[in-house]
């Protein structure tokens, strides 16, 4: 049976051969290894930033030096490994963005996610000429369409445009950009964001004479999937909960096979320490912290400003690093609400053909 191509994408003067991006995920769970691979698939790799020096020796003594020697480092690896398109996830809310964003930049990183934060102030951060010339592609990570139309009216008074927008809906993993009450109401699912974050954009490319893709991301876990937020009139889809159970995916083996064990109801919503919900799989680190179980540490360093170290049970940086080295009980793995669906670790190949496979099966259009 022969797959039906999927089309292809276009940010910036880059052609994505598939227009999958493989989300960032912080904490040491899209390192090289991962974003290589789905590089080399055809697809964008992506390492996250958040926490990546966590496991340099120097972590508690110079943190910014260690996360930023070893942000550079990752993305030279990946380098090594593929000449595919490798892109670098930088949340707003790290301390230390502008270094990393810097450096990701210097060491020539195809593109920027910036999520968790109103990017507002990156034409202020860089050389605003670099966004206007398109050779820093940044692409922010948004929620719903206020946020969108702020960047776009804030960026376009100084000419810059980001070169993508990523619309995260509420089924994603990890920290959600959304009211603990808005996620399970319709008004606020992807379906309904997405139309609304293209409105926007289609004013600002008509005005402006620009190219801004939406890319959608949240609960896309299936080929079928692709094709209903494609047809919607997404560009791409940002697809994170998909790839942890691979082989090349750079967190430990127990920290995937959790995701193997858990039904559906193993999905939970926390309130994370950082003033956010986020969805994880349910365990008993989890189940003590909201019994009002503390966990003890010392911060030696503020990694996210909004964080407010002093009153919080748990590190969340620390205790993703525990679940990263797959120490389960020192912390807890986030994943999508479609984590549980996984059945088995394959191979990054592996979930492309599925994809396109599924694609194919949901277009109904095999031949
Ligand atoms: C383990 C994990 C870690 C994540 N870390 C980050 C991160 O560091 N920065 C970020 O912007 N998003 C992060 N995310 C969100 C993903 O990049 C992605 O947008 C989202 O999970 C998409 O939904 P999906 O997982 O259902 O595909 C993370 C998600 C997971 C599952």
């Amino acid at each position: 049976m022969k797959t039906l191509a999927m089309p292809t994408l276009t940010i910036g003067n880059l052609n994505l051969k598939k227009p999958i991006i493989q989300g960032g995920m912080g904490v040491g769970i899209s390192l090289s290894g991962l974003a290589s691979a789905v590089a080399d698939e055809g697809g964008v790799g992506v390492i996250a930033a958040a926490g990546i020096g966590m496991l340099e020796p120097d972590f508690r003594g110079d943190v910014a030096a260690a996360n930023e020697r070893a942000l550079r480092r990752e993305i030279r690896a990946a380098r090594q490994k593929t000449d595919g398109i490798i892109g670098v996830n930088i949340m707003i809310a790290l301390s230390d963005y502008k270094t990393l964003l810097r450096s990701a930049l210097d060491e020539g990183a195809d593109m920027i996610f910036m999520g968790a934060g109103l990017p507002l102030d990156i034409p202020n951060v860089i050389d605003p000429g670099q966004i206007r010339n398109g050779s820093a592609r940044i692409i922010p990570i948004v929620s719903s369409a206020r946020a969108a139309g702020i960047i776009l009216r804030s960026w376009s008074r100084k000419q810059c445009f980001p070169a993508a927008l990523v619309v995260e809906g509420p089924m994603a993993g990890g920290h959600l950009g959304f009211k603990r009450e808005q996620l399970g109401d319709p008004d606020f699912s992807l379906q309904r964001l997405l139309p609304a974050v293209l409105e926007v954009t289609r004013t600002y490319e008509r005005e402006f004479r620009v190219s801004i893709p939406v890319i959608a991301a949240g609960g896309i876990y299936t080929g079928g999937d692709i094709k209903e937020f494609l047809a919607m009139g997404a560009g791409g889809v940002q697809m994170a909960t998909r790839f942890v159970t691979t082989e090349e995916c750079d967190a430990d083996i127990r920290f995937k096979e959790s995701y193997i064990a858990a039904e559906r109801d193993d999905m939970v919503i926390i309130d994370s320490p950082v003033g956010l919900p986020g969805r994880a799989v349910k365990n008993g680190f989890l189940r003590d912290v909201s019994e009002g179980r503390k966990k003890p540490f010392t911060c030696t360093w503020k990694c996210l400003r909004t964080c407010n170290f002093r009153k919080v049970s748990y590190c969340i940086a620390g205790a993703l690093t525990n679940a990263k080295l797959g120490d389960l009980e020192g912390g807890f793995v986030f994943g999508g609400a479609n984590a549980f669906k996984a059945k088995a670790i394959t191979s990054v190949r592996d979930v492309f053909e599925s994809l396109m496979a599924e694609y194919t099966q949901y277009a109904g259009a095999a031949v």
